[in-house]
């Protein structure tokens, strides 16, 4: 087969494949902790120094240096060259490969997706427009209840039961580049939703970024949604959004419930602070999301077991959010009920009040951890606080964090809560550890790093809104240039992200810092982040300001100069 492989095939094949399931199908791997290890087949060892992580898709070996991602590790394990490496990953993964001519376009650029979001709005209308002339779809909303105010809101569209609806309206390449058609390769493709109620999902700044689609009977699946593009991040964006904001931009809380039908019946019934996660579990990206907008959020899960289990899941990203001021209830509904159905059967009046009267964080989680425990017995009492510990370590520091901790002391009838002592021995070590290599490292280097590492932290820098101007430090070329090409491409990874580099000049550094340990925990990265960014800035602030006001007295400044020096004496 001839013509170059799309780029992006290239970084879908990243996030399909993983990695740990494909070295393991060659090296034998063991889990430990976070990690996948084994004895590194690139050297000889005894003690396996080689370790493959999941969340960066990344393997590295602590012996002998080695490192990479699953083409990587093809090239080198299987002596193959790129083409061939990528070849035989897609066979790995069941795929094929779609082939483009030479004047395709690589990674879509900022105009590309400029592009991809005029074809997702005019798709909408078209989905909408649809709607109106199809009785079966129009019969379906009806039969759910669904008033025309809003479908109209919610932009709801029908998808034809065809194969090619789309095609011949709007451009192909775009189409597949927005997860709107299947590619076949050969330049064959189909339309991804047929026969659906359509639910464009608009992200804040009201641009549709995804599509979920429902079918009008029992047949599976029952919804499908928009694959991961690079306009449209499951994990990162939630349904409702903009169109809560639209009624309200302020709202005093936030209800977060499970399904599209559900935000949508709220809406009708006059709750327009509702949203859904899509099919996910909440995350901490979507706790930052939505606390930008309101301080109290309200968990909405159904009453029965699977609502409960995604209830406590919550609790993991929830306290790593619970800032001073910050609040979080938790609502169960009755069994075999989900919100739509419980609003329609008892009505505004009672729903809300079951948001009102919603439990609070706290007292749900030590209902939740003292459930079992019988707290007469001493024994039972440590195991408490074994097991909430964990958690309220995780708040960030505060009053809040404080009086959880009086409360468990309280349950717990415990004079000490040090109970992870022998835990916390390791836990000093590696905080010492963590001070010790943080200080070696500068901030530039641990703010690249990390970036690198997690590219999500993009949004961090885009809200600060920094101007770059006249800042000086060593690494900044690196740092922009980094950040530029997660902006442009949004990877989800850093093994998608490193693969963008692969032949270029910073290759060699970016591969370097991808799986430089940082020893920062998950929930911690945000906050390190943005301490090492800040201290970055403030740094490269006054080495220009230093810079500038030496040459001030020496050959004197030019007017560009004059007009930084003003700039960054104004914002000291
Ligand atoms: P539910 O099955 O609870 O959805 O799934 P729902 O909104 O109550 O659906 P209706 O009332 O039967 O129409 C909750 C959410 O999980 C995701 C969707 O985001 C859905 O809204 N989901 C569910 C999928 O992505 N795929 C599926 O096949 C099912
Ligand atoms: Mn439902």
């Amino acid at each position: 087969m001839s013509g170059r492989i799309p780029r992006q095939f290239i970084d879908e094949l990243l996030v399909r494949v993983d990695i740990v399931d494909l070295i393991d199908s060659h090296v034998p791997l063991k889990k430990t902790g976070t990690n996948f290890i084994a004895r590194c087949p690139f050297h000889t060892e005894k003690t396996p120094s080689f370790s493959v992580n999941r969340n960066k898709q990344f393997f590295h070996c602590f012996g002998c240096g080695a490192s990479g991602n699953a083409i990587g590790f093809l090239m080198d394990f299987s002596h193959l060259n790129f083409v061939e490496a990528v070849e035989s990953l897609a066979a790995f993964a069941g795929i094929d490969i779609p082939r483009e001519s030479f004047e395709y376009k690589t990674a879509p650029k900022k105009e590309d997706l400029n592009s991809l979001y005029v074809v997702m709005e005019q798709v909408a209308a078209f989905y909408a427009e649809q709607l109106g002339s199809d009785a079966k779809a129009v019969d379906y909303l009806r039969a759910r209840g669904l008033k025309s105010e809003v479908i109209q809101d919610f932009m709801l569209g029908y998808a034809p039961d065809k194969w090619s609806a789309l095609t011949g309206r709007f451009s192909q390449n775009l189409l597949v580049e927005a997860g709107l058609m299947v590619n076949k390769g050969e330049g064959n493709a189909y339309d991804r939703f047929r026969g659906r109620i359509i639910f464009p999902i608009r992200d804040k700044r009201a641009r549709i970024v995804g599509f979920g689609g429902r079918v009008l009977d029992n047949s599976l699946p029952k919804y499908l949604n928009s694959p991961e593009t690079s306009l449209f991040h499951k994990g990162k964006e939630v349904y409702g959004l903009y169109e809560l904001l639209e009624k309200n931009p302020k709202p005093e809380r936030i209800v977060v419930v499970e399904g599209y039908m559900d935000v949508i019946a709220l809406a009708q019934f006059g709750i327009h602070y509702a949203v859904a996660t899509l099919g996910t579990t909440v995350s901490q990206a979507h706790l930052d999301l939505l606390f930008r907008f309101s301080s109290e959020l309200v968990f909405c899960f159904d009453g029965d077991k699977a609502g409960r289990e995604a209830a406590w899941r919550a609790m993991e990203p929830a306290f790593s959010r619970l800032r001073d001021g910050r609040k979080i209830g938790i609502m169960l509904l009755p069994q075999n009920y989900d919100p739509d159905s419980l609003v329609r059967e008892e009505g505004i009046d009672k729903f809300g009040e079951r948001i009102q009267t919603a439990k609070t964080l706290s007292d749900y989680f030590f209902q939740h951890v003292s459930e079992t425990l019988n707290l007469s017995r001493m024994e039972e009492r440590v195991q408490l606080a074994i097991k909430a510990t964990p958690y309220l370590e995780k708040m960030p520091e505060g009053i809040f964090r404080e009086e959880m901790r009086a409360r468990l002391k309280e349950m717990s009838g415990l004079t000490r809560l040090d109970v992870s002592k022998n835990k916390a021995t390791l836990k000093t070590l590696q905080d010492k550890k963590l001070r010790q290599e943080k200080s070696r490292l500068s901030s530039a280097r641990v703010a690249i790093a990390l970036l690198l590492q997690n590219p999500g932290l993009s949004e961090i820098v885009e809200q600060k809104e920094i101007d770059w101007r006249g800042l000086e430090f060593s690494g900044i070329d690196l740092f922009k240039n980094i950040l530029q090409v997660i902006l442009d491409n949004r990877p989800p990874n850093v093994a998608v992200l490193v693969e963008i580099y692969r032949g270029t000049d910073e290759e060699k550094s970016v591969k370097a810092l991808a799986f430089l340990e940082l020893m920062v925990p998950d929930d911690k990265v945000d906050a390190v982040f943005c301490d090492a960014l800040d201290r970055l800035l403030a740094q490269a602030k006054s080495t220009s300001l230093d810079r500038l006001l030496a040459k001030d007295k020496t050959s004197g400044l030019d007017q560009q100069e004059k007009e930084l020096l003003r700039k960054l004496l104004a914002n000291k």
